[in-house]
């Protein structure tokens, strides 16, 4: 079917993290919400369909994990990335952030080192403090607009006796990386050498842009599939984050137990009635959506590209390769960390993520998501023009 992003749909009075918690999260309730990812996009209508037909039987008691759960992570894998995943290596789980909590409590002690590459969703590092483990920050290179890996330092935090764990973002939230197959086999490569474990986090994989190609690292050699737990999820790709599902593949017997038996002792597997039911629909029914959807997304980074550089050339877009969270580099206003979020959410009026919440690298960059009608796009950029020209 049709679907049309350009409809702008009222989200406030919904309990919307995004909507109504803007105030108390972001610190500004009347900045227009651009920042946590969630996309303002209405659903796709076979998961509207089930979750209604759900919703009417009007019992909502204890559901189980149904098989077709496995196929339909089985299809999409095979589908959409070129792995063929056997259904022994799935396991359910009810939101991915879930998933390297437990796997750091499964498989490092108090003490231990987990390797991140800063600046990145932050939830990988509140994981790591959270459990008192400590954060090894492998900082991704920025140099003339781009990012890359620093390969050496990278080895050398493998190297540490201490760290057991590396998370990788692929793509990269919030730098928009789409890591290349010769990235991914140096990566899992050097865990190899060190016997860190690889969670390969692929929740944006769906969200590829022309010109790119999501590559599973665990796809690239039996190897590396026993030594990664990889997280996927539809809950981006079909904004149904609220639902909380995910698949997550593990080959290797003795990490997939670990898992289980973690997600056991913290009795933290049971999903609501709707996770599987929308899961599958959206997996199984819903491929046209995300064929309308990429596109319509390519556009509005297009047109935020076009103009930031008509209007706002201090204000640089990171080119994405993925995602729907851009990048903005704001260090030639000359403002950063406190300054640079006073300005975006009190002054424009605009609820940004601010970059140092993703690691210090992040200090003079904004996260602004553009998961939006294209009509709350422009508004939020000429809300920042205005206040972009008492900058001069
Ligand atoms: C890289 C990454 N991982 C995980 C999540 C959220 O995972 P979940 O809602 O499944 O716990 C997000 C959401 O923004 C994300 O960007």
């Amino acid at each position: 079917m049709k679907y049309n992003f350009d409809e702008v749909i009222n989200r406030k009075n919904t309990q919307s993290s995004k909507w109504d918690n803007v105030g108390a999260r972001v610190g500004n309730a009347k900045a227009l919400p651009m920042w946590v990812a969630d996309t303002d996009f209405r659903c796709p209508q076979p998961v509207i369909d089930v979750v209604k037909a759900r919703a009417e039987h009007m019992i909502y008691g204890y559901p189980y994990t149904v098989p077709e759960f496995k196929e339909a992570t089985i299809n999409w894998v095979q589908k959409r990335h070129g792995w063929e995943i056997q259904p022994d290596w799935i396991v359910f789980a009810t939101g991915i952030v879930p998933v390297f909590n437990t796997m750091i409590q499964a498989f490092t002690e108090i003490g231990d080192e987990v390797i991140i590459q800063r600046p990145v969703y932050h939830p990988f590092g509140f994981a790591v403090v959270d459990n008192d483990r400590v954060i090894s920050d492998n900082s991704l290179l920025y140099e003339h607009g781009q990012y890359r890996i620093d390969f050496a330092d990278l080895e050398k935090r493998a190297a540490s006796p201490k760290a057991k764990i590396m998370i990788l973002c692929n793509p990269h939230n919030p730098v928009g990386r789409v890591w290349e197959k010769a990235d991914l086999i140096e990566i899992a490569e050097i865990c190899l050498r060190h016997n860190v474990i690889l969670i390969s986090d692929e929740i944006h994989s769906d969200l590829i842009f022309s010109g790119h190609k999501h590559v599973p690292v665990a796809s690239l050699d039996e190897r590396y599939a026993m030594n990664t737990v990889t997280c996927y999820a539809p809950s981006k790709t079909f904004n149904i984050a609220g639902l909380r599902g995910s698949g997550i593949v593990a080959p290797n017997p003795k990490l997939r137990k670990g898992l289980e038996l973690q997600f056991k002792k913290n009795r933290s597997i049971q999903q609501n009635v709707f996770a599987l039911p929308a899961y599958i629909a959206a997996y199984n029914e819903c491929e046209d959506y995300l064929e309308q959807l990429l596109p319509y997304l390519e556009g509005n980074v297009k047109f935020l590209d076009v103009f930031l550089k008509a209007h706002m050339p201090k204000i640089k877009l990171v080119k994405p390769e993925g995602t729907y969270l851009m990048w903005l580099d704001c260090s030639e206003l000359g403002l950063s960390g406190d300054t640079l979020s006073d300005f975006f959410i009190n002054k424009c009026l605009v609820a940004v993520n601010r970059g140092d919440g993703f690691g210090p690298e992040g200090a003079a960059f904004v996260r602004l998501n553009i998961g939006c009608p294209r009509a709350t796009l422009e508004q939020g950029l000429k809300q920042i023009l205005e206040q972009y020209k008492k900058t001069r």
